[in-house]
């Protein structure tokens, strides 16, 4: 079976990492517009650098949950063709086994240069005078996809999505666009895993609530 599978930042809430429209979450701590868009990062590059390196050290410390093994182990059941898309800039659905993960709003730790493009693996600590490795230009930024840039990979996950057998949307408030829209490609079943059912939760066949490192498991042992 074919299965395209959407993960949002609630399958890395109980790893520790933040989400950002829950009760608490990170846009109730930052300004948007001022730390995840082009704007602001030209306005003040050394807060956006800050925004990140803070993520960037909560990633490297924190460790993949029960939902991170479960769609790894699950990718590697032949029975099934699983790709994996995030909205996800951490590297947990990778070190939970996970491969060829398809990141849309790009890796909290690659380092990208605004001026030539070239990519790196960032390092932890990004400042606004770091020179590209490549044509050493002081325009490094992190390699993820603002508000306002067009998410990474956006034919290829369109196709994986109309393609599948069932689509999976986990730990997704389904608000972001393109991913939120991605529900209306699927030809086959579709299905929510979410700790509460979202606004989105009509445009899904069915749906099952709770944390995910209990439904998630529960979801891939159910196939
Ligand atoms: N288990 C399952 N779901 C959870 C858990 C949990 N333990 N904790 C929270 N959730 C759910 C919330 O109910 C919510 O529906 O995860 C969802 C998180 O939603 P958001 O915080 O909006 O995160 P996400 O959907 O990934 O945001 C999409 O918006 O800010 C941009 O680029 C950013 O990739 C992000 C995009």
């Amino acid at each position: 079976m074919k299965i395209a599978i959407l993960t949002g930042a609630g399958l890395s809430a109980e790893s520790g990492l933040g989400t950002f429209r829950d009760k608490g979450g990170i846009w109730t701590k930052y300004d948007l517009t001022q730390v995840a868009t082009p704007e602001g990062f030209a306005a003040d590059p050394a807060l956006v650098h800050e925004f990140y390196n803070a993520r960037r050290a909560n990633c490297v410390e924190s460790e993949p949950n029960a939902a991170h093994f479960a769609l790894g182990e699950l990718q590697s059941d032949s029975a099934h063709e699983v790709t994996i898309i995030t909205q996800n800039i951490d590297d947990l659905h990778e070190r939970g086994g996970a491969k060829d993960v398809i990141h849309m709003h790009g890796q909290l730790l690659r380092a990208l240069c605004a001026n030539c493009g070239e990519r790196w693996d960032a390092p932890i600590i990004m400042t606004p005078t770091d020179l590209c490795p490549r044509c050493s230009a002081p325009q490094t930024r992190p390699d993820v996809v603002w508000f306002g840039e067009i998410p990474y990979a956006m034919e290829t996950i369109q196709q994986k999505v109309s393609e599948s057998d069932l689509f999976v949307a986990i730990g997704t408030s389904a608000t972001v666009y393109p991913a939120a829209g991605l529900v209306q490609l699927a030809r086959g079943e579709t299905r929510e895993l979410n700790l509460a059912p979202t606004d989105a939760a009509g445009a899904f066949d069915s749906g099952r609530y709770g944390p995910a490192t209990s439904i998630v498991p529960e979801w891939v042992q159910s196939l």
